[in-house]
């Protein structure tokens, strides 16, 4: 037996009694650290005699072999008792409720769109819809908006380049939904042009418009709800009747008074704005703009291929954008286009 067998032993037990991998690397330095008792030994080789040397030498490395394996098998066993203790400890408790799948939510204005749709298809209008670069025509001369109308301006209008960089005076970005008045009206007339008598037009348009504005209650891009009955009995009574009818819904409330305040639109004639004022709650007793309308210019049914001497028709066009924030009491309308996960989700 070896002249190390008891630092051996002494290692065994002191490796024995450790129980953590801190203390094994301390009792691990203790015996082959820079002082340990082994490198100590080592360090004494060079007091033998050349005969001693090799033989003690090979000793000295023998016992520290063995010490290396004792700490590498412990190491073992120690970090298999850890992950042993570590998967006793974190059981899964299948008790806890589940974490659910954030399935998200509908945009306060998609779900404000849905519920005038619902409002409106309820008392016979049809969903429709025109596209968002709309041509000059359709968007201004068609609505009877002259050549030199200040709308057409390049300080509101968004228009569009070709590929030359040229910007091209025929398209634009729609200003208003009004366009899908002159767009429904014609394929209105081509689907019943056999007809003696056409049937009555009844149609909202909702969708995306632009203008060149933008502060807090102006969205470069915003929402319009285009509204259009022609029959030959349309009136500004039916009119007022069917907007007020839609406001008291929309809001759930006989609480509120709806003024139609004489204005001016080239494609209606007359024309209103129409306000509304709650009678109680947040906004109470202010009026507030909810929408234009007037009865249908008669250069605007012409236009639509409609013959202003037989129909009349009534229009509109609101602002649902605004209409959400009087409904939830928003303030700034930015907030609907800004894409903020805090916001968005109080409306689930
Ligand atoms: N198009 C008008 C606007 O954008 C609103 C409107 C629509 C007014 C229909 C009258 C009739 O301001």
């Amino acid at each position: 037996m070896s002249q190390f067998a008891p630092i051996i032993a002494e290692a065994e037990t002191a490796l024995a009694a450790v129980a953590t991998i801190n203390d094994l690397e301390q009792v691990k330095a203790r015996f082959l650290g820079k002082s340990g008792v082994l490198t100590e030994q080592l360090k004494q080789l060079g007091k033998l005699s050349a005969e001693e040397r090799p033989a003690a030498g090979a000793a000295i490395n023998v016992a520290k072999q063995a010490v290396e394996g004792l700490v590498s098998s412990r190491r073992e066993s120690i970090l298999m008792a850890e992950q042993a203790q570590k998967l006793a400890s974190d059981t899964v408790d299948v008790t806890l409720p589940g974490r659910g799948r954030g399935v998200g939510s509908i945009h306060p204005v998609s779900q404000t769109l849905a519920r005038i749709e619902r409002l409106f298809q309820s008392i016979g209008f049809e969903v429709a819809e025109g596209p968002e670069i709309e041509t000059d025509w359709h968007n201004f001369t068609a609505m009877n908006t002259p050549e030199k109308h200040p709308a057409r301006s390049m300080h509101d209008t968004f228009y569009l380049q070709d590929d030359d960089g040229n910007v091209r005076e025929d398209v634009l970005l729609r200003t208003h939904t009004s366009p899908v008045q002159i767009r429904y009206m014609q394929a209105h007339m081509e689907k019943y042009a056999g007809l003696e008598v056409m049937p009555e037009i009844r149609m909202i348009a909702p969708g995306r418009v632009y203008r060149v504005d933008s502060d807090a209650t102006h969205s470069p891009m915003f929402h319009q709800v285009e509204g259009l009955w022609v029959s030959e009995n349309a009136s500004f009574a039916a009119l007022k009747g069917v907007v007020i009818d839609f406001l008291r819904q929309f809001f759930e409330s006989d609480d509120l008074q709806v003024r139609f305040r004489p204005s001016f639109f080239p494609f209606t004639e007359p024309s209103a704005e129409i306000d509304v004022a709650f009678i109680s709650g947040a906004n109470k007793g202010r009026w507030l703009e909810i929408a234009g309308c007037g009865m249908v210019h008669p250069n605007v049914l012409r236009a639509g291929g409609i013959d202003p001497e037989k129909y009349l028709g009534f229009a509109f066009g609101m602002g649902p954008d605004r209409l959400t924030m009087l409904r939830y009491g928003i303030n700034d309308l930015r907030l609907f286009f800004e894409g903020d996960l805090r916001f968005l989700s109080q409306f689930n």
